[in-house]
């Protein structure tokens, strides 16, 4: 049941840094959720340059194929045997995002692509045929039997209409005059609503017969709030040609015409006559859905501007960073637009996550937590620090994008730097309070939230503290969306004692389940209670050598003075040594440890005997 990350291991010390939370369960890292919707695309393939465009995302179908050695991408057959009643398609190969079933927000995009149609060599009538098409259609379609021809690739010759999976929407650019094509002229560019033949609600422009020759590109944009397709044509080996435009506005309701997650590509024909048609290149680039901003409007998340961002933190100056950790560095916000009072804002490294595809989710999962010992996240940011700076257009190559998190600022810092500092001792009843409150956000990350979330990460670091001393876990959840391939990530964090389970890198594995959690937990328990520089196994020989009192004497942090509960502490240094037991499976779960916490009647286990640690 447990899905477990795993990879090289090459120290404690790495480990110990590799920060966040994992979400075990039934959710593998990488694999697609049912629930997610596609994220925004954004590409651009010079089919001429091979170092444009990885293969994985290229869907061939059909006779289409790289050719010219890799120069080009031919839709339609192009060899000596017969190119007649050839089809072939090329589309992106993942979903791209059309509009939002729950909000029924439509989202925007805009493409261009260079194309070129090879004609025969014309005798005394006009033969050639048929033609190719940009199109959305369903995510993983399939090209229709009978297609070819007239069919364009796109619907079935003999169908009036293109029905469920095969519905879609195009421009085409048609080199033939079928019965159902206008009648003045052979070639026209036209916009189809799932049928080539009627389009009733779409728009087409004829163009002098042989314009659709040579080397064109061709510009589409689809504005999801008014619904308008807009397509362009240039002539590009007749600059003396004027472009010509279609457009039509799609109808109400947009999911009738498609399915959310769509499809895009090329499809292109021949039948009895004959041409080529090859892409030359192809940029894309979809918007998010908005209705993605009003589902995290909805789970209490807002999206921040970049802009905003810089503003606020005096664009990342040095003096406003308050810290780093395995993901990113924080700073403190001050004045952000839209939110009251100071920030924390994370700027996530380059490369510490991993599938972008899944960062909203994942931003989604963090933000459905709420709890009072959790730190809470106010919103994100996602901007692509390419050619579309500061437009978001969230989040297709990480490496392209900074992602930043904003969260709410937890006033007096980490435990770490309280539990160390010279000048001030934290007393025991806030020790207790802050136990009870890191207990408490692990039983709900644990046995609360579904499907459940491990830290992965707990130590006094993460550990913050609000004005009343209450914890609060930070960086919870963020190992889901982390690259938990990319050892390079944890080199960069903070960190340098034991909160690590030994166990759970056994044989160069990294395995993580709750009870890594609770020996982390445990771990940070016994630094609360104890002196600086007791050691687990210091406590262990106390526990297993003396009598209760007396090992609570000893073991007790001495710059108390004496001053705390006896059966409190006692509580605590068992449950420490419990949590860190060397076999997992002899560990309490947090229920049994917040149990022991809130109730001081619940019975201490016996660890020194060959059942110890088994829950009580
Ligand atoms: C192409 O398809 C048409 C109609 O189905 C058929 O009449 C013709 O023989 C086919 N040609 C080739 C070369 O297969
Ligand atoms: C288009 O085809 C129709 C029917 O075959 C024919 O009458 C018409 O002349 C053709 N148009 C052109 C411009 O050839
Ligand atoms: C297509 O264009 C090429 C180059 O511009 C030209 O040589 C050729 O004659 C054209 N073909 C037709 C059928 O017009
Ligand atoms: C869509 O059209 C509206 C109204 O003209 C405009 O305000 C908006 O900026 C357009 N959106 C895109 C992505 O072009
Ligand atoms: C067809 O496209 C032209 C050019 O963009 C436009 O002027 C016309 O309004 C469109 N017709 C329809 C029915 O959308
Ligand atoms: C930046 O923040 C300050 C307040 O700190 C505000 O007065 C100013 O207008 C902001 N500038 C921009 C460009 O948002
Ligand atoms: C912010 O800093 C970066 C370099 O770190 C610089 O390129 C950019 O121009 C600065 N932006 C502003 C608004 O000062
Ligand atoms: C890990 O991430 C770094 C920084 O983004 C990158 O340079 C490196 O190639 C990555 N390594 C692997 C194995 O993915
Ligand atoms: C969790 O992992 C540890 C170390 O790999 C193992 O000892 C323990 O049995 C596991 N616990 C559960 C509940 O699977």
């Amino acid at each position: 049941m447990f899905v477990a990350s795993s990879g090289r291991c090459p120290s404690v010390q790495l480990l110990l840094l590799y920060a966040g939370c994992f979400l075990l369960g039934i959710l593998p890292f990488d694999a697609p959720r049912h629930a997610a919707v596609a994220p925004p695309v954004s590409f651009s393939f010079d089919f001429s340059d091979s170092s444009t465009f990885n293969p994985q995302d290229l869907r061939l179908q059909g006779n289409a194929k790289h050719g010219l050695d890799g120069k080009l991408v031919d839709l339609t057959c192009n060899s000596i045997a017969s190119i007649q009643n050839c089809t072939g398609r090329m589309s992106y190969a993942h979903p791209v995002p059309f509009y939002d079933d729950a909000t029924g927000v439509v989202a925007s995009f805009a493409t261009r692509f260079a194309f070129r149609v090879i004609l025969p060599a014309q005798g005394s009538r006009v033969k050639k045929g048929d033609g190719m098409a940009f199109f959305l259609t369903g995510y993983n379609s399939a090209i229709p039997p009978d297609s070819d021809g007239g069919g364009l690739d796109l619907m079935n010759r003999g169908l009036g209409l293109a029905y469920g999976a095969d519905r879609f929407v195009a421009v085409e650019f048609h080199t033939y005059n079928n019965s159902f094509d206008p009648q003045d002229s052979w070639d026209h560019v036209g916009i189809d609503l799932s049928s080539v033949k009627n389009r009733a609600n779409g728009n087409v422009t004829s163009l002098p017969t042989f314009s659709l020759n040579g080397t064109m590109t061709a510009s589409i944009s689809f504005n999801g709030s008014t619904r308008r397709l807009v397509a362009s044509l240039h002539f590009d080996d007749r600059p003396s040609v004027q472009p010509v435009e279609v457009s039509a506005q799609l109808p109400e309701p947009i999911t009738a015409l498609l399915p959310p997650d769509v499809e895009v590509g090329f499809s292109a024909s021949t039948g009895k006559q004959v041409e080529l048609h090859q892409i030359l290149s192809w940029s894309f680039s979809s918007t998010e859905k908005r209705g993605r901003d009003s589902l995290m409007a909805g789970a209490g998340q807002r999206r921040f501007r970049y802009r905003d961002l810089v503003n606020a933190t005096d664009n990342f100056s040095e003096k406003r960073k308050l810290g780093k950790g395995a993901f990113g560095a924080v700073y403190l916000g001050t004045s952000l637009k839209g939110q009251e009072g100071q920030v924390a804002i994370k700027k996530i490294f380059k490369g510490s996550l991993g599938g972008p595809n899944n960062f909203l989710d994942e931003i989604k999962t963090i933000s459905k937590t709420k709890h009072k010992n959790l730190v809470s996240l106010e919103g994100w940011c996602c901007c692509s620090s390419g050619t579309w700076n500061l437009m978001c257009w969230c989040c297709q190559k990480q490496d392209h994008h900074k992602i930043f998190l904003v969260y709410e600022l937890v006033p007096q810092g980490n435990l770490h730097d309280h539990l160390h500092k010279e000048d001030t001792v934290l007393p025991w009843h806030t020790r207790y309070k802050i136990v009870k409150g890191i207990g408490s956000a692990l039983l709900y990350l644990h046995h609360e939230c579904h499907p459940y979330i491990l830290h992965r990460d707990i130590k006094p670091e993460n550990i913050l503290l609000d004005n009343d001393y209450n914890a609060k876990l930070a960086d919870f959840g963020l190992s889901r969306i982390a690259n938990h391939n990319n050892a390079t990530v944890v080199t960069d964090a903070v960190g340098t004692r034991g909160y690590m389970d030994p166990q759970c890198m056994k044989a160069g594995k990294v395995r993580f389940n709750r009870s890594t959690d609770v020996y982390s937990f445990g771990i940070v328990l016994l630094e609360i209670a104890c002196k600086c520089d007791k050691s687990r196994e210091g406590v262990w020989n106390l526990y297993s050598n003396e009598v209760a009192e007396h090992m609570v004497e000893a073991a007790a942090d001495e710059r108390l003075g004496g001053n705390f509960d006896r059966a409190q502490m006692h509580r605590v240094l068992v449950l420490g040594l419990w949590c860190t037991l060397p076999d997992g499976t002899q560990r309490p779960s947090m229920q049994d440890a917040m149990r022991l916490l809130e109730h001081d009647n619940t019975p201490l286990p016996d660890l020194a005997s060959p059942a110890g640690g088994s829950s009580t």
